[in-house]
């Protein structure tokens, strides 16, 4: 923790690297106490640059000894400008020299997870993004990159698994009970691609051969208990080394590559170089353990993680602020696997739903608030602040966008340009976009590509609005596009975007109809396509269509083409035809929530009771998609689920309509309520049909008959409990005694807890008892209560007190991130009612877990801290409420970087 507020760091800024290390050779004799570490850094300057002083990174190390090419060498540990800590060797000598560091480090005593540390008796590190500083002295910027040679010594009882980047050269025995292991990875890599880990573990091993012949061992790393649980794991590795060479050309570049399960991690997983390190939540999955949800979450963390070998990893970032070069790209290419995987059309249909369903509920408002950034920042204080759903998610969209643009096959010829261009350097985001354009001459993105990369430098969700005329007699419709954007941290005004518009349109039976643009031939009109608008308004005149007075419907925005908030203008029978026929099954789960959103929010707007009926018409469309077995299950799961508090939220925000968390969550529970007693034969019969066939199998369609089934007993729990009927608790609780797998289990115990049913309890403590001893269950266990939903009436704020008490369970600690996250960011960010509350005390327990946690993570603590970011949207008197926590936390004595940035932000006019 430092004095005062961290410099802002500017992407403008950038200048390259005057020295390079091209090779390096690290020590380690390992002791959580004490740790030693011996660097050997050869050393050149650039020819490029002028004579000038060796400056490297430090943070938090206990230096010993410096020598320069052996010998003693001037020297000075200092600080900089902005206060970060630097070894200083003011003439170094000339030539390529060999500078030898030694520190010293305290890993048991580093809390922050950010280094080298030690979790559940073993060691292992952390680089990304600028860890690899508390480490050794170092140019810890991505865009210097070494070929490492790593020795490690531990003691052999406690640590008998020593692992490093890329092949393993040697291993030994030394005096004393301890023993040696020496790692070459012959790929040179960024600093932040660095990793170890010392631990008693025991592996899941399996060999395989690639298509052009290489031999390769693939291996999953976990304590000796946990053995069972990694077959998905490494099913998912292969499942991603088999895609990459298919779909890009990229194969495996390494003999060995290692997974590695650790319980205490910050974030989901690493990608170092050969031996990605993860977070046990993305690992350990058994039928008895782990739902549909995690084995999800494994699938698509273990493909993210392995393809960045390619992406990140073999062309890696020159600096922090082209993080979404490597974020947006690895994102993009692991929902293209997990689509891959679902296999039909109708389970693809249901990945594109649920990505976009993430991106609305977490960057669509982050885009919106204090923190909004672009997909490339351009300044910032601490980088791990912009690990964000922006980079990440919106990044990812700005990819698939260019797919659109130029096409599956002109996207691979993109890939394969860029890696023949940029393979084993550190580049930027307007090269990976340059080579995607360049490799496609005569497409929109190479013509307008400037204009296109506005996506990557202006912040906050384009709004879109889209109108039609209808010109009965002559058969011609105009659809007019107008779109702006607005104002967000330090972008006042906003230029157009170039984005791709992907559409249809059907006639008053749901028919499609030929999209012929004025002036094109009539022959063979498709009836979809996808339309450019790269100014801030344009008209579209299609022709050809049959006369008569109905206009026809579009469908706009098919798959969510682009990030945008779409405003269509439909009503609500034009809504209504397309959930019945629109052949894109995004657009139907799009029109059916929307409908439902448009009824929830004028409830929200409206004086009168919370819980006005929704409309007939509309309840009848959701029972007749939940009825229609030629629906995948999945699908019709998602399409009844009603938009959540957060969206709506948004939503609201999005008018000016301030936020009442309480009013969102009464309406939109009574909806709930609504469609469980309305549509009771519906889910009971839903619930019957999709029971669970054979053995677990985690595969698309045996999830969404799981999904299906768990969402109807969660309405018929709910129902029941309403009237007092003990039925179908009765069942759920059966089902959390003896169902055969946690989908099952944790699916009924869900439905118990969110309807408040009595039989919750006791569910509850049952299943408490019954895996005491696995911690991710545990944290299930946590996380269920903290997102419950608060009862209405009487009983309101038991969910918030139970929060409360559950602080003290024995069980929770703030130390361990999951546990941490599963009671204390469910609660902040996924259950609005229950955190603002009108007596401010959600606020106040915020305020408190924060300065726990920056005490000793500061990195944990600014991701907590954004629960807050939107408080200017709330009604009084939540908004003052919580503008007084904020200020509260801000102004006490000791804050890390970290969370001043976030805070600041929040505060900021
Ligand atoms: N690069 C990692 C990923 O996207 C995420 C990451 C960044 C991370 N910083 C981290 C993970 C710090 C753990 C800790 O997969
Ligand atoms: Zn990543």
């Amino acid at each position: 923790m430092r004095e005062g507020t961290a410099p802002l760091i500017r992407r403008e800024a950038y200048t390259p690297p005057a020295y390079r290390i091209p090779a390096v050779e690290l020590v380690f004799d390992l002791d959580p106490a004490r740790t030693v570490v011996l660097s050997r850094l050869s050393i050149e300057r650039d020819a490029a640059a002028a004579a000038q002083p060796l400056r490297l990174v430090g943070e938090g190390l206990s230096l010993a000894r410096v020598l320069a090419n052996g010998q003693s060498v001037s020297f000075r540990v200092d600080k900089d400008e902005s206060g970060r800590e630097e070894l200083v060797i003011e003439q170094p000598p000339e030539g390529r020299f060999v500078l030898e560091i030694k520190v010293g480090l305290a890993p048991e005593k580093n809390t922050e997870l950010l280094g080298l540390y030690t979790s559940g008796g073993g060691f292992f590190t952390q680089c990304e993004a600028e860890g690899f500083r508390r480490i050794s002295y170092f140019l810890d910027r991505p865009d210097v990159m070494s070929v490492y040679t790593v020795t490690l010594r531990a003691d052999k009882a406690r640590y008998p698994v020593l692992l490093a980047n890329g092949n393993l050269q040697s291993q030994r025995e030394l005096d004393g009970g301890r023993h040696e292991a020496v790692w070459h990875d012959p790929h040179p890599k960024p600093s932040y691609l660095f990793a170890l880990v010392a631990a008693d573990l025991v592996a899941r091993e399996q060999r395989i051969r690639s298509r052009a012949g290489s031999e390769h061992l693939l291996q999953v790393w976990v304590r000796a208990g946990d053995l069972d649980k990694t077959e998905h794991a490494m099913r998912s590795l292969m499942a991603s080394i088999v895609w990459d060479e298919a779909r890009f050309g990229l194969p495996l570049d390494l003999e060995r590559f290692m997974i590695v399960a650790v319980s205490d991690f910050n974030m989901g997983a690493m990608e170092n170089k050969g031996l990605n390190i993860f977070n046990s939540k993305f690992v350990l999955a058994s039928p008895a353990t782990a739902t549909d949800i995690d084995y999800d979450g494994i699938e698509s963390v273990v493909a993210h993680e392995y393809f960045h070998n390619w992406t990140g990893n073999r062309v890696t970032c020159r600096d922090w602020f082209q993080l979404s070069l490597k974020e947006g790209l690895t994102v993009f290419r692991d929902q293209q696997f997990s689509m891959d995987m679902a296999g039909s059309p109708s389970a693809r249909a249901v990945r594109r739903i649920e990505d976009v369903r993430a991106l609305r509920q977490a960057q669509f408002p982050e885009d919106a608030g204090p923190m909004a950034h672009p997909v490339r920042p351009d300044a910032y204080q601490a980088i791990d602040n912009f690990y964000t759903a922006t980079v990440y998610e919106k990044g990812a969209e700005v990819v698939r966008m260019m797919h659109t643009l130029v096409g599956e096959a002109g996207f691979r010829a993109g890939m394969d340009l860029y890696f023949q261009r940029h393979d084993g350097q550190a580049v930027t985001c307007d090269d990976f976009a340059q080579a995607i354009a360049d490799a496609n001459p005569g497409s929109v993105l190479a013509k307008q590509l400037d204009t296109f990369k506005r996506w990557y430098a202006q912040a906050g969700t384009p709004r879109l609005e889209a109108r039609s005329t209808w010109e009965a007699e002559a058969g011609a419709w105009t659809l007019t596009l107008r779109q702006h954007g607005l104002p967000s941290p330090g972008q006042p005004e906003k230029q157009p975007w170039l984005l791709p518009l992907r559409l249809g349109l059907l006639d008053a039976a749901g028919q499609a109809l030929p999209l012929q643009l004025d002036g094109e031939d009539p022959a063979g009109a498709p009836t979809e396509r996808v339309l450019v608008l790269d100014d801030a308004e344009a008209h579209f005149r299609f022709v050809g269509l049959p006369a008569g007075p109905a206009a026809p419907v579009p469908s706009l925005l098919r798959g969510f083409s682009a990030p945008v908030l779409l405003d269509d203008g439909l009503d609500a029978a034009q809504r209504l035809l397309l959930l019945r026929h629109d052949p894109d099954a995004f657009k139907r789960w799009e029109a059916g929530q929307q409908l439902l959103q448009a009824e929830l929010m004028a409830r929200v707007r409206a004086d009168g009771p919370a819980a006005t009926p929704l409309s007939a018409g509309l309840v009848q469309a959701l029972a007749a998609v939940l009825r229609d077995a030629g629906l995948s299950p999945a699908f019709r799961a998602l399409a009844l689920s009603l938009p959540s508090e957060g969206l709506l939220a948004d939503a609201l925000a999005a008018e000016g309509t301030p936020l009442d968390p309480q009013r969102v969550h009464a309406v939109r529970e009574s909806a709930r309520q609504q469609l469980a007693a309305e549509l009771a034969s519906d889910w009971a019969e839903a619930f019957e049909a999709h029971p669970d066939r054979g053995g677990y199998r985690p595969d698309a369609e045996s999830m969404g008959r799981r999904a299906l089934a768990n969402l109807a007993l969660a309405m018929l729990c709910l129902d029941a409990t309403r009237r007092g009927d003990p039925v179908w608790p009765g069942r759920a609780y059966q089902r959390v005694k003896d169902g055969k797998h946690m989908s099952e289990r944790f699916g009924a115990l869900s439905a118990l807890v969110h309807a408040q049913a009595e039989l919750a309890g006791p569910a509850l403590e049952r299943f408490h008892a019954l895996f005491r001893d696995e911690a991710l269950v545990i944290d299930k266990w946590f996380a269920l209560q903290a997102a419950a939903p608060e009862p209405l009436g009487a009983q309101a704020g038991s969910v918030f007190q139970r929060v409360r008490a559950l602080c003290l369970h024995p069980d929770f600690t703030l130390k361990n991130p999951n546990r941490a996250r599963s009671l204390l960011f469910n609660l902040t960010v996924h259950n609005p009612a229950a955190f603002h509350r009108a007596d401010a005390a959600g606020y106040v327990l915020w305020g408190e877990k924060l300065a726990e946690i920056d005490a000793f993570n500061p990195k944990l603590a600014a991701r907590f801290a954004r629960a807050m970011d939107r408080w200017r949207i709330l009604a009084e008197p939540y908004r003052s409420a919580a503008l007084e926590a904020l200020q509260r936390a801000a102004a006490r004595s000791e804050v890390s970087d970290d969370l001043r940035e976030i805070l600041d932000r929040a505060l900021a006019d």
